[in-house]
């Protein structure tokens, strides 16, 4: 089961028409005609009104919404509504309420709020699911299913009773016996040995932490409970699948948030039929952070592109300052995601609404309604620019040569490690890296430690802090067969359970490597040590590997302190390729000179490298330019073809400018060319 069938970018998003009256409908659709809009995702939060109390379901409240939306030929995502839970559910059963971090049981309110150990809970959302497919499943206007929303947000977790007794549960099941899970958990320390099952209690402010989630005094524990959290939601998400594909095969998908830590992405991926993610990026200067975003999305499901569920037309509310998208960034930003594998473009939401915390959030149409104001007009622009683009994209693939490996467990283990820096954040590593391969123009794949290695060139593993699984192997057969390895810094240093290698560091990589690390120093970040790559100063900060070059050479070396002189970056020939090595968290400059020199050798530097800021990404055989600089970009056509956009004739070799959030979308070599 793959994506919804469509015959171009889907184009639209989340609509609440039960929030207003029919005269207003009537307006919507004038609207959704003006703007191009196809596609509507109904129903996230409508439990309340689907069903009122526990034995009743009013189903009705959906038939006038799809039944207009078919007759004006619009296509719906529609959701189970499990989102929000109803009053009455979190009245009658407080045990659907979670307990939180700190240990506070919570009444009524919010939304994304079930504890889903619940077996009220799980009961009831899979029900509502299976009612609204039941009833809507076959109704011509629905092609994709949308379960629950943002799972795992309003601060992830829950602590309470139930969700201990299930992580019991899940525990013999992985461990078997209580002596595996101590040994796993290390628990001879801190007199921990657990003698019983029912000793063991959520890791919490009450119990193994303190501070904050990543102060706990048993990481194996704390790992473990993540883990199990992700299960847990994953569980009811399945339960809701379930309960819709007894009546409906249309494609599920649920959205996610990105690079969010407190699910692990990559145990869900094998569940959804599609991908689908909210793209909220924290600023202006994202672009890079987002497209690390997309690829990661992609990579769930081993390629096949997928959908932005949501993103705002115009302006968010929950930030403490809420700015407006400039003008041409939403065009922008939006082609930057089909450029990287996007076949839907959605907002949320289509209408302002009046009331409750998201009145100031911006909509395709205003509180006034109009269809002249700037955001109406670039969402309307957009929407023309998708019609004429029509399936020309759907489908392709992005024939990356370039893997970033991305880890949930190196990224919850290296943020809860007491020692040796508490400010090393795994997403600025990560966005550091990919922002090098981002600016070389190199497509890239971000996929799991699980992928197939076999069709990169080069796989880059910055922060691979813990090594499970066969990615060792993997990684020594990439260099093996000619490939480049690089990883950074805090790789190598635990197994599967969060335990060191009795061994020198990085550990099972040392020979991959051809390096040997006996000591990490570890400084403030405004205490840096100079490095110089090549030609290029630049820094290191926070953590320093103390480097042994064996069998590698010494790319750039330490320019202060006590290791002063020693390697900092080194590169070892292992097998018909390369592993590069980089002993601390280097600075962009330093980041792109190592990234720049490893994909060299592969031909990976693309054609526009060297203007900032100007993104180049493939698809099939579709090329993607992207300025998201504030100055025109003057460019030499790199290939010829049509711009799907415009029709225009691109010649190779011929002059192209692109304006600042100038986009161009060129399908290489197509009959008109030179027309
Ligand atoms: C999330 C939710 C939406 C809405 C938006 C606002 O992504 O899924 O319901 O609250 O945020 O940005
Ligand atoms: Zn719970």
């Amino acid at each position: 089961m793959a994506l919804p069938q469509s015959s171009k970018v889907n184009y639209g998003g989340d609509y609440n028409p039960e929030q207003w009256p029919t005269e207003v409908w009537d307006k919507d659709y004038e609207a959704f005609d003006a703007a191009h809009i196809d596609t509507l995702t109904v129903g996230v939060f409508d439990w309340a009104l689907l069903q009122p109390a526990e034995n009743t379901y009013d189903l009705d409240v959906l038939q006038d919404i799809l039944d207009r939306a078919h007759a004006e030929g619009r296509q719906v995502c529609l959701a189970t509504a499990t989102g929000g839970m109803p009053p009455w559910l979190a009245t009658d059963y407080p045990e659907v309420n979670r307990v939180d971090f700190d240990g506070r049981k919570h009444k009524y309110g919010q939304r994304h709020n079930a504890c889903h150990s619940s077996p009220v809970y799980r009961r009831l959302a899979a029900a509502l699911a299976g009612k609204i497919a039941e009833r809507y499943g076959d109704h011509p206007a629905v092609f994709a299913w949308h379960v629950n929303n943002e799972y795992g947000g309003f601060g992830g977790a829950c602590y309470c009773e139930n969700c201990e007794k299930e992580f019991r549960i899940w525990l013999k099941d992985k461990y078997g016996t209580l002596e595996r899970l101590n040994e796993a958990w290390y628990t001879t320390f801190w007199s921990h040995r657990f003698t019983d099952w029912d000793q063991i209690v959520a890791p919490s402010i009450l119990t193994e932490h303190w501070r904050s989630q990543d102060h706990t005094a048993f990481q194996g524990i704390t790992l473990d409970y993540y883990r199990f959290t992700t299960d847990n939601m994953l569980r009811t998400y399945r339960e809701e699948k379930e309960a819709l594909r007894k009546f409906s095969d249309l494609p599920v998908t649920t959205n996610f948030m990105g690079a969010y830590r407190p699910l692990d992405y990559h145990r869900w991926a094998e569940h959804l039929d599609f991908a689908s993610w909210d793209n909220y990026p924290p600023d202006e200067r994202s672009a890079p952070r987002m497209a690390l975003q997309h690829d990661l999305m992609r990579g769930l499901k081993d390629g096949q592109p997928f959908w932005v569920m949501e993103q705002t037309p115009s302006t968010t509310a929950s930030r403490v300052a809420n700015p407006i998208k400039r003008p041409g960034i939403l065009g922008l930003w939006s082609w930057q995601s089909v450029a990287h594998g996007a076949d839907a473009v959605l907002y949320f939401q289509m209408r302002q609404g009046r009331g409750a915390c998201e009145k100031y959030h911006g909509a395709v149409l205003n509180h006034s309604g109009r269809l002249d104001t700037r955001t109406f007009l670039e969402a309307a622009q957009l929407g023309k620019e998708f019609k004429a683009l029509g399936g020309a994209t759907l489908g392709l693939r992005t024939p990356a040569r370039v893997a970033v490996l991305f880890d949930w467990d190196s990224w919850w283990a290296v943020e809860m490690s007491d020692g040796p820096n508490r400010e090393v954040r795994y997403m600025d590593v990560m966005v550091r890296y990919y922002t090098a391969l981002w600016e070389a123009g190199a497509d890239v794949d971000v996929v799991p430690v699980t992928a197939a290695l076999d069709k990169y060139d080069v796989v880059v593993a910055p922060l691979l802090h813990m090594l499970k699984d066969d990615i060792a192997t993997k990684l020594h057969a990439v260099a093996e067969r000619g490939g480049t390895v690089i990883s950074s810094v805090l790789s190598g240093r635990v197994d599967v359970d969060d335990q060191a290698f009795l061994d020198v560091v990085p550990g099972p990589l040392k020979d991959l490597f051809g390096i040997r690390i006996d000591e990490i120093d570890a400084r403030p970040a405004d205490e840096p040590n100079p490095v110089r790559v090549g030609e290029v100063e630049s820094e290191g900060t926070l953590v320093f590997d103390i480097i042994a070059a064996h069998t590698a050479e010494v790319v750039a070396t330490y320019g202060a302190d006590f290791y002063a002189g020693s390697p900092a970056v080194t590169r070892n020939n292992y097998g018909a390729g390369d592993a590069w090595f980089v002993g601390t968290i280097l600075d962009q400059t330093g980041t792109d000179a190592v990234i720049r020199s490893a994909i060299e050798r592969h031909g990976l530097i693309g054609p526009f490298a060297d203007v900032p800021l100007l993104e180049h990404t493939r698809r099939g055989n579709v090329e993607f330019l992207l300025n998201h600089g504030c100055e025109p970009a003057e460019l030499t056509a790199h290939v010829s073809g049509t711009d799907l956009v415009t029709g225009a004739a691109v010649v190779e070799g011929q002059p192209v400018t692109l304006e600042p959030n100038g986009v161009l979308v060129l399908q290489r070599g197509s009959e008109n060319v030179g027309e």
